[in-house]
């Protein structure tokens, strides 16, 4: 079994959407190329185009989508008080991690919960801690360094790819690309999405970073997740666990872009 956790903003570029896009690169280099050019080329094994990355989205069925909190924000990251404030080691216990499994920490930060889940999982598991910056990551191999845990791979992300293999991840701690991530998952994987409750107003955040239960909902089951189980009693966020959905089709993943 495989679990992913992190807080997933969905969006992920339909394929139609980037084969248009190669397609107009393509034409680009064809004006700029004599013919001569051209004629050798194509006398050459056509190399696959990489698809040109499409613009993030600044809303989501309805939610505007935070902007990506920097490196700078270690220190915050880290403070002492988010012990009282987000009990971490509850929530660790309701992911019900075993050893073994392959847990992919998405938007791993400097890897806060990754260092948390590593000895859930044991010699034999992994996390797979991926981020967007590498300045995040440096400072997770930095301290991992410093510690007996060795069973953390980091990942370089993109913001619309996550780079994890197919059928890879038992579990997810997830955030922007809900697509990308159900194909990682194992058939019977899991996502953990944990939330600032945007019901909530004494929670104190921003409220682009909060998400409603309700709007988490409807986004996970747009892009083929079902939800299976919900933890309510941390102090500022929601837990909640969803499975793929295997009765929901292509058709209805594309008609969300
Ligand atoms: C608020 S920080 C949380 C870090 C960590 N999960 C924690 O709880 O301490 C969010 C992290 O998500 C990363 N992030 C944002 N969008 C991402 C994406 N599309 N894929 C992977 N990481 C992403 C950011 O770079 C940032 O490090």
């Amino acid at each position: 079994m495989s679990i992913q956790t992190l807080s997933l903003r969905s969006h992920a570029p339909s394929r139609c959407y980037q084969a248009i896009i190669a397609l107009m690169t393509l034409a680009c280099w064809l004006t700029a190329l004599d013919a001569m050019t051209i004629t050798a080329m194509a006398q050459q094994e056509a190399k696959p185009q990489k698809p040109t990355p499409p613009k993030p989205l600044t809303t989501y069925m309805g939610r505007r989508i935070a902007l990506t909190m920097s490196y700078h924000g270690i220190p915050w990251l880290n403070r002492s008080e988010r012990i009282d404030e987000e009990r971490p080691a509850e929530l660790l216990e309701q992911l019900q991690l075993k050893d073994g499994m392959v847990v992919c920490d998405m938007g791993c930060g400097d890897g806060y919960h990754a260092f948390q889940m590593a000895p859930k999982v044991g010699p034999s598991g992994k996390i797979i801690a991926v981020d967007i910056q590498p300045e995040m990551l440096q400072e997770l191999s930095r301290k991992m360094k410093q510690t007996e845990i060795h069973n953390i791979d980091t990942v370089l992300g993109e913001l619309w790819d996550p780079k994890l293999d197919p059928e890879s991840v038992d579990f997810a701690y997830p955030v922007q690309m809900l697509s990308a991530i159900r194909k990682s998952l194992k058939t019977d994987g899991m996502v953990a999405l944990v939330e600032f409750r945007a019901e909530d107003p004494t929670v104190p955040i921003k409220p682009e970073h909060k998400m409603s239960k309700a709007q988490a909902k409807k986004e996970f089951k747009k892009n083929g997740f079902k939800l299976v189980r919900e933890y309510d009693k941390l102090p500022w966020q929601h837990v909640m666990f969803f499975a793929r959905d295997e009765s929901h089709t292509e058709s209805e993943e594309e008609s969300k872009n």
